[in-house]
């Protein structure tokens, strides 16, 4: 295309002023130049994810993160929380019941979520920001909130940045390490965490929240489990109003109906869908930069992955890039694959690598093709969706090759 890099430049301009409205116009335009211009189509691509970051979750302006934590710490009442307030410990071996994170010892960067998510949390940040609003029509900004989804995708991390959000320490611990086989120990432990948590402004983070459900399951003292369940439900409620609590779980189904009942939000992470896989993807790849074809390719073979199957599996792709990659050219006799130039093949490998590897990360259909032979990645292609001319670019042939292997294959 002529004049793109002015075509470039309004793309940017109209996106500040338009964003999702102008977005989507210029996948158009992207898609469309895949097919005959893929290096403008990525550029346009990056364009686009970039503005996509920004609209999933962006971390808030740090003027606005102060609002939110005056609002919050006008709105909940108890001492300050220092480096210096004594923990809570188990009485018989001395260990911190919890550990603190201060706002401002750590980046917390937003978890990626899909769209509709991302926006219904933002609210429930913003409702710290109109809590006097909120308390003229008599309501309160959500206090108690549950995070519950399949392992790996964002839960422990969605809980920390809510409380940096909100400019509050926050009070972490998992309760599996304080449940303790001595179920009246368990019951103190509980106690204690509670007793510390509202006595600061802070917020309360009880991570892998299944381990009381799960302590049920394992004792034989019925009376006895009916008191940590019961002391959970009495701390829970005595804390309402106090301070925000949060808590996740893999294992929703496992918590106690009386537990679940005191959540008012109860919030399900799912596995991240294909714009959210390749946000996630796009992150983890830093620095490295994938043009368009190469991230559907990506996009496509991680179905069903969790944020941090997405990272390992970056991880063990940057590792066989430093292995097998020169300048983006695999070294066709280390890896036993057919010569061929580009970044797709040598992205191609490392997936194939993958599935050999770490066989249960890939569902059952991506994996069967990624470790079939070489020229089936050609079939492979045509049926996740790519032209021939992409396929071409993928495994560093010509599209009129790709034509010609793709008619012997499909006979
Ligand atoms: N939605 C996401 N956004 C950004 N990073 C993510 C996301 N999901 C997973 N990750 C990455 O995976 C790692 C693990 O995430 P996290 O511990 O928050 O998952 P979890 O749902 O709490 O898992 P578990 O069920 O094992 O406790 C994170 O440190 C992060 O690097
Ligand atoms: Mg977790």
């Amino acid at each position: 295309m002529q004049h793109f890099d002015i075509v470039l430049a309004l793309s940017s301009i109209a996106i500040s002023a338009e964003g999702a409205r102008a977005s989507q116009q210029i996948e158009r335009l992207r898609d469309a130049l895949a097919k005959t211009d893929p290096e403008q189509a990525a550029k346009l691509g990056r364009l686009l994810s970039r503005s996509d970051r920004r609209q999933t979750m962006a971390p808030m302006a740090f003027e606005e993160m102060r609002a939110t934590a005056d609002a919050a710490r006008r709105q909940l009442q108890g001492e300050q929380l220092t480096q210096s307030s004594p923990l809570p410990t188990d009485r018989e071996t001395g260990t911190p019941l919890a550990r603190v994170i201060f706002p401002g010892s750590t980046l917390a960067e937003p978890p990626v979520l899909i769209a509709p998510l991302a926006a219904a949390v933002a609210d429930l940040l913003e409702e710290w920001n109109q809590a006097e609003a909120l308390e003229r029509l008599g309501a309160k900004p959500n206090m108690r909130c549950l995070i519950y989804g399949p392992p790996g995708v964002g839960k422990t991390k969605l809980a920390r940045y809510l409380a940096h959000q909100l400019g509050l320490p926050c009070v972490e611990a998992r309760l599996d390490g304080l449940t303790s086989s001595f179920l009246g120990t368990t019951a103190r432990n509980i106690g204690a965490l509670f007793e510390f948590a509202d006595r600061y402004r802070c917020v309360l983070f009880l991570d892998e929240f299944d381990a009381i459900a799960k302590a049920r399951d394992d004792a034989q003292e019925v009376g006895e489990i009916k008191r940590v369940v019961n002391t959970l439900l009495q701390s829970l409620d005595a804390r309402n109003g106090r301070g925000l609590t949060l808590a996740a779980t893999n294992h929703e189904h496992l918590l106690d109906s009386a537990v679940w009942r005191r959540f008012e939000t109860r919030i399900e992470i799912p596995k991240p869908d294909a714009p959210a896989r390749d946000n996630l993807l796009r992150q983890f790849l830093t620095p490295l930069d994938l043009g368009v074809i190469e991230m559907r390719l990506l996009v496509w073979a991680t179905e069903g992955m969790s944020g941090a199957d997405l990272e390992s599996l970056v991880a063990a792709g940057k590792r066989f890039l430093v292995l097998h990659g020169s300048e983006g050219v695999a070294d066709s006799r280390r890896t036993g694959l057919a010569k061929g130039s580009g970044r797709g093949r040598v992205l191609l490998e490392a997936l194939r690598r993958q599935a050999f590897l770490n066989a249960r990360l890939f569902q059952e259909d991506r994996r069967a093709a990624l470790i079939g032979p070489e020229e089936a990645f050609d079939t492979v292609l045509e049926v996740a969706g790519f032209t021939q001319t992409e396929a071409g670019a993928l495994l560093g042939l010509s599209q009129a090759a790709v034509s010609r292997r793709r008619r012997r294959t499909n006979g």
